[in-house]
């Protein structure tokens, strides 16, 4: 549970608990116009007393419920997990913060591609960063301050500030629209990163200031440019225009760690033949590979028919990949829980998954990878959904997908890439896709650098 959720809870149960105290306060359960009376009543405990105690847990009942339901109907869905949560399996008495380092540690990397691809990624969702606001994040190996100024546009910039080395973002205060130091004051302009003050000297000298990152904010996120030789972007984030009218709406993210090379996420989707071995156990089998395939949940099953293709060359940076979805229960097929997704990858590190169902409505996730190191990827899925379609729709929709996201995890979280997979015809869209991504590299992308100074068989 989220800290926003917790503080629902809370102030629902705070709710829950008073009410409790005030029917407790009401007096005895002879008084038949209280409604905790009749509920008791009717529950054929009339005539027994009530002890304070009892009237405390019935409240405390009645007040989960409803934050329970108010969460559920209202609040959109967080699932943010930590980097060690998700996809190791902690055996022999070791925790999962120990499992984890142990596969870091013994990986084989195998002949890793670049990792960094250029493109766009995602570094924060616009909620998170209010006017005035500054948040430190790790992205692509770097360390960058995003901060917002008061004519409510986003900028990132390096986190060191130049002069000394102070992070901006941990105690650097938006000044305007620049960020000011928190070390000597160095006032830093947001659109260029120039520095236009400092505190104790009349000349700011040409050549003071701080590294900007070519940024956006689009679909309710802050997105930064990389490419490695400083190139202009190749191309733009498409907007998803429902968002930007409102028409659909935010229902919730989930946060997920990875460590593996980027290029496994996004090929996940030209690999056709996992679907049906690793998905098609029913999402109540759970996440962990060693279980998913028990006796119980053996009657439900789901199907995957997909493609994958790239686009055309005008949008060559886009592929697309078609995926039917159907729920097959003690072998017969429930057409009403048939799911259509396009899935458009633009770029390395931007999914836009959208959802098409015959009632339930409209929606898409955006699903995005940011390296934050060489083998660590942040990967967040953001729900925005037809407005009418009441929350838990969406909500559980996104809950299904980070399932069925989770059991890959556990796949790359533990697995080597190579580069020369052993591979047969039906696989064959994983070499096209492999093929399609390498654009996103050029001669001095960025390669993981401690292989060469260490034993790696
Ligand atoms: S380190 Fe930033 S102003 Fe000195
Ligand atoms: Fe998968």
């Amino acid at each position: 549970m989220d800290r926003r959720n917790m503080s629902t809870g809370n102030v629902a149960a705070v709710i829950g608990m008073a009410v409790g105290a005030m029917l407790f306060s009401q007096g005895a359960p002879q008084d038949s116009g209280g409604l905790w009376y009749q509920a008791w009543r009717e529950a054929g405990l009339a005539g027994v007393p009530a002890s304070p105690a009892a009237v405390c847990i019935v409240a405390g009942l009645c007040a989960f419920i409803l934050g329970w339901l108010y969460r559920l109907l209202f609040r959109p869905l967080e699932l943010l997990r930590a980097p060690d949560d998700v996809g190791y399996v902690a055996e022999d008495g070791r925790s999962k913060a120990q499992a984890a380092n142990e596969v870091r540690r013994r990986r084989k990397t195998g002949g890793l591609p670049p990792v960094y691809p250029n493109g766009w990624y995602r570094v924060l969702d616009s909620h998170l960063l209010q006017r005035g606001e500054v948040k430190h994040v790790c992205v692509l190996g770097e360390q960058v301050a995003v901060f917002r100024g008061q004519n409510r546009k986003a900028h990132v910039v390096d986190a060191y500030c130049p002069h000394l080395g102070a992070n901006l973002a941990v105690g650097g205060r938006v000044v305007g629209n620049c960020i000011e130091c928190p070390f000597h004051g160095w006032l830093f302009q947001g659109s260029d990163g120039k520095c236009v003050k400092i505190p104790y000297t009349d000349k700011v000298p040409d050549f003071a200031k701080v590294h900007r990152w070519p940024s956006c904010e689009v679909n309710g996120q802050i997105l930064v440019w990389f490419h490695c030789d400083g190139e202009n972007p190749q191309w733009t984030v498409p907007e998803q225009k429902e968002i930007t009218k409102g028409e659909w709406i935010y229902r919730g993210r989930t946060e997920h760690f990875v460590n593996a090379h980027i290029q496994e996420i996004p090929e996940n989707a030209a690999d056709l033949a996992h679907l049906a071995h690793l998905h098609a156990p029913s999402m109540t089998s759970g996440v962990d590979l060693r279980y998913i395939n028990n006796k119980t949940w053996k009657f439900v099953r789901h199907d995957w028919d997909v493609q994958w293709e790239p686009e055309s060359e005008l949008n060559k940076h886009c592929s697309q990949m078609l995926v039917k979805h159907s729920l097959f229960v003690f072998g017969l097929h429930w057409p009403l829980l048939d799911v259509h997704v396009v899935a458009r990858q633009v770029g390395p590190g931007l999914v836009y998954l959208m959802f098409q169902h015959s009632f339930l409505g409209r929606g898409v996730i955006l699903h995005c990878v940011t390296p934050v190191e060489p083998l660590l990827q942040c990967v967040t899925h953001i729900m925005f959904y037809q407005s009418n379609i009441p929350a838990p729709v969406p909500k559980f929709i996104l809950r299904a997908e980070s399932i069925q996201f989770e059991r890959d995890v556990m796949i790359w979280n533990n697995k080597k890439y190579i580069s020369k997979p052993l591979l047969v015809k039906e696989d064959s869209a994983i070499q096209k896709h492999r093929r399609w991504f390498s654009q996103f590299y050029s001669k001095n992308s960025p390669r993981l650098q401690y292989q060469l100074n260490t034993l790696d068989f």
